[in-house]
């Protein structure tokens, strides 16, 4: 199948290196190809440049996120999530009829918090929207054409193409989403992943509770040291 991975940061490149492995075309979205191909240092995160990457993984293409979206039958959306709407709304158009999964978070990173979280990488950035809406949410309303499903957020992208790298794959990945056939999709992929536990949450609504679920997951992650796995039971 034809995948586009809209995004170069570290869950994009888990996603592009599996679905090569598998055996599919895999087409990168990035901005600027030459911008991202040109750089030559680590981003504020510490992840090794595009370029270097992509040398180690010939068989991937990579283009405009406009390009990667038309090409593709599948999308996969990897764009940091305060930049997600914007970028997704301005090619509209060609995800149109498609099938989206959004694993991104809608991380507020400058904030001005009167009770801040710190963390060993700085403080914990706020989730926006929260509570009463969500990015995924957002990204339907905005392109009404789209199957949008939310998933792979609950966990780092790394487990969710290696699922038995975590308690030898006994754990549990979430799917939601308003279109029944779009979610059927994600959870065939899912299971190419490995994944053998999945749960519906029901319709996209419910990606309220996948996203605010970003914070326990920091939280018990830095307490462990490590990545860990939950499994509903
Ligand atoms: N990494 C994980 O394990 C993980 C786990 C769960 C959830 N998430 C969430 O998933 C999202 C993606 O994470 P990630 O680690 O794969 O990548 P990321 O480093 O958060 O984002 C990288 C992508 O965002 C794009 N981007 C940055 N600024 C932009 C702007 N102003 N306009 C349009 N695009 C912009 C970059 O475009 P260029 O390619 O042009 O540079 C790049 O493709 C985030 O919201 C993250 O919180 C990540």
């Amino acid at each position: 199948m034809k995948i586009a991975i809209l995004g170069t940061g570290a869950g994009g490149r888990c996603h592009a290196a599996k679905l090569l492995e598998l055996g599919h075309e895999v087409i990168v979205g990035t901005r600027d190809p030459d911008a991202t191909l040109a750089r030559t240092a680590p981003d504020h995160m510490g992840t090794p440049p595009y370029r270097d990457w992509l040398a180690a993984h010939p068989g991937a293409t990579v283009c405009t996120f406009a390009d990667a979206a038309a090409a593709a039958d599948l999308v996969i959306n990897g764009i940091s999530g305060d930049h997600a709407l914007n970028a997704l709304t301005a090619i509209k158009d060609q995800l149109a009829g498609k099938t989206l999964i959004d694993y991104a978070v809608p991380y507020v990173y400058q904030h001005d918090s009167a009770h801040k979280w710190p963390t060993p990488w700085g403080f914990m950035p706020l989730l926006d929207p929260v509570d009463s809406d969500s990015l995924a949410e957002q990204i339907q309303r905005a392109l009404p054409e789209t199957r949008v499903v939310k998933s792979f957020v609950t966990q780092e992208q790394e487990t969710v193409v290696d699922p038995k790298s975590i308690g030898g794959g006994d754990h549990t990945m979430f799917v939601s989403g308003d279109d029944e056939a779009a979610k059927g999709r994600a959870a065939q992929l899912l299971r190419e992943y490995g994944w053998t536990d999945i749960v519906d949450l029901g319709p996209l609504v419910t990606a309220r509770g996948l996203e605010m679920y970003a914070h326990f997951h920091s939280a018990v992650g830095l307490a462990l040291g490590r990545r860990f796995g939950v499994k509903i039971v």
